[in-house]
């Protein structure tokens, strides 16, 4: 399985901070952003990755993870997104480097306490489909957010006004390869960006979607306050970090 790490965008929430850097730079705690989704995957057993992302300070993640075997990375693919088409857009450019492969899509502002080990060795052996990574939180209108019965996500719906449930959809999902045709069928939403949600929704459709909820923290960190909290959980919370600053320093 290869992962993907969506890591574009303007990062408008987090003006003035990101008009002279991407937002996957900025530090939380005492490492660059983009370091905990590397992690997230590299602890599950991921190490061909690729990070998709934009905007003028592209080059930086270059000048940073460099070809990311300092930190464990067994082979570091990079995907530039023109504009502003959305995560499900972002996603597109990662269909030659999944090369047919299952793979595991992470937001590159999701920052996570365990591990995903379990989740990603259970969608190894799912036949086919998506698996989604679900948490409860206080705040399910920021975010996709699950409706669920018995084991069964019944609806999907992003950013609703009055949630249905506390479960939000975390940035961390695990695809087939039907999801390059899947994102190619995508219509934009209101807001002008192909949804992950609808991408999730299509699955759900099929009847091919399974999910887990996640254990331990979880946050996002794209706005002042989340970006704050992340940075807090990770200085205080006891995030089970490899050695990745150690080892970049060599
Ligand atoms: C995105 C997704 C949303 C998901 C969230 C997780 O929202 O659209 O469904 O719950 O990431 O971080 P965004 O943060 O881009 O607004």
């Amino acid at each position: 399985m290869k992962g993907i790490i969506l890591a574009g965008g303007l990062g408008t929430r987090l003006r003035p901070l990101t008009l002279v850097t991407n937002k996957h730079l900025l530090p939380v705690y005492d490492r660059p952003m983009i370091y905990y989704p590397i992690e997230c995957l590299l602890n599950a057993g991921i190490d061909e990755i690729m990070i998709v992302t934009g905007g003028e300070h592209a080059g930086d993640f270059l000048k940073l993870l460099r070809n990311g075997k300092q930190l464990g990375i067994k082979h570091l693919a990079y995907a530039y997104q023109e504009g502003e088409g959305g995560i499900a857009d972002a996603l597109k450019l990662a269909e030659d480097f999944a090369d047919g492969e299952k793979i595991c899509v992470v937001l590159g502002d999701n920052i996570i306490e365990g591990n995903i080990k379990k989740a990603a060795g259970d969608f190894f052996t799912q036949k086919s489909g998506a698996k989604l990574l679900l948490k409860e939180v206080p705040d399910p209108e920021r975010f996709g957010v699950a409706l669920v019965s018995g084991d069964s996500i019944v609806e999907i719906e992003e950013k609703p006004a009055e949630p249905k449930s506390n479960l939000a959809v975390t940035g961390i999902y695990f695809y087939d390869n039907d999801v390059f045709s899947i994102c190619q069928k995508l219509k934009p939403s209101g807001r002008g960006e192909l949804e992950i949600t609808d991408v999730n929704n299509a699955y759900l459709k099929r009847g091919d979607l399974t999910s887990e909820v996640l254990e331990g923290w979880w946050t996002d960190a794209g706005t002042h306050e989340s970006l704050y909290r992340a940075a807090t959980l990770v200085a205080t919370g006891g995030a089970n970090h490899l050695e990745l600053t150690a080892s970049a320093e060599a």
